[in-house]
């Protein structure tokens, strides 16, 4: 569990891990201290089989990072504090369990940057993305520029990039930039069901199979497909596989124990 004061906030529900980014008057911007609190919170999710990242208060996910500590930087501390949000999404990007987004209000900038590191992205009908960093004369630096063209496309990604406009629930979900508005209840509690909906899966077989996609993204399809080959092969290996069939061929609900 993390101190009551960091402005990341940790919950184990049973098998879920749910990551708040909790500093509300600021919209959860994202600074220094905010983003070694998720690294630090990185490292607890320990054996999760799913983890869940939404944001505190009622208005944001995560608005971006801190404008107001960004604004004095000089070239060689900006390098840094893009290196620092880069290296922590990355890490939470390669979490071997899948990772969902709870995007309750606004992910701008850094904000959109956390979610395109997040496995899938449910929204709430008030949550808005958006690239804002040309209105502010930078450009994104948590990854957006990257991470955007791979999940939107290449065309979509520059508009969004260019012009720092705002992309709406409904507009994220037709474009690809989340998976669906959750309409009825929190975002959160949907993102937390979806979770144990994961996390009744066989475990080892949700790891592997992030695995065969993160690893083959953006490679070349032969080595996507022989990588899909090794992991299957690898499965068998697995006292769930055997459980997970046995049970199926038994007619009886399977009891997984992730090895
Ligand atoms: N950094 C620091 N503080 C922020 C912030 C941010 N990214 N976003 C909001 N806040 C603060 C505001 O300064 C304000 O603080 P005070 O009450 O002390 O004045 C508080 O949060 C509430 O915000 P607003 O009063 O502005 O709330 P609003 O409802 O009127 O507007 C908003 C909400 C449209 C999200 C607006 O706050 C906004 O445009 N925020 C900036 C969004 C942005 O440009 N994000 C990109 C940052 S650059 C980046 O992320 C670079 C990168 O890729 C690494």
């Amino acid at each position: 569990m993390m101190d009551a004061a960091s402005p990341v906030r940790l919950e184990r529900l049973e098998h879920v891990v749910v990551l708040t980014l909790d500093r509300p008057k600021a919209l959860n911007a994202l600074d220094v201290a905010t983003l070694r609190a998720l690294d630090a919170a990185l490292d607890q999710v320990g054996d999760a089989r799913a983890v869940v990242v939404t944001g505190g208060g009622e208005k944001a996910f995560v608005a971006g990072a801190d404008i107001a500590a960004m604004s004095t930087l000089t070239p060689v501390e900006a390098a840094a504090f893009a290196t620092l949000g880069q290296r922590v999404f990355d890490k939470l990007e390669a979490l071997p369990m899948p990772v969902i987004a709870a995007v309750n209000g606004f992910a701008l900038g850094g904000g959109c940057e956390l979610a395109l590191a997040c496995d899938l992205v449910l929204a709430a009908p008030n949550a808005v993305f958006g690239q804002p960093e040309v209105k502010l004369g930078v450009i994104p630096g948590f990854g957006g520029t990257q991470r955007l063209v791979r999940r939107v496309g290449s065309m979509r990604a520059r508009e969004l990039c260019f012009t720092g406009r705002n992309v709406k629930a409904e507009e994220a979900v037709a474009i690809g930039l989340a998976l669906r508005v959750v309409t009825e209840g929190s975002v959160k509690d949907a993102a937390v069901a979806m979770a144990h909906q994961i996390a009744a899966q066989g475990p080892v077989a949700v790891r592997l199979a992030k695995r065969a996609i993160l690893d083959g993204d953006g490679a070349d399809l032969r080595v996507g497909l022989a990588g899909e080959r090794t992991l299957f092969a690898l499965c068998f290996a697995t006292a769930d596989q055997k459980e997970g069939m046995s049970a199926f061929l038994g007619k009886r609900a399977p009891a997984f124990t992730g090895s």
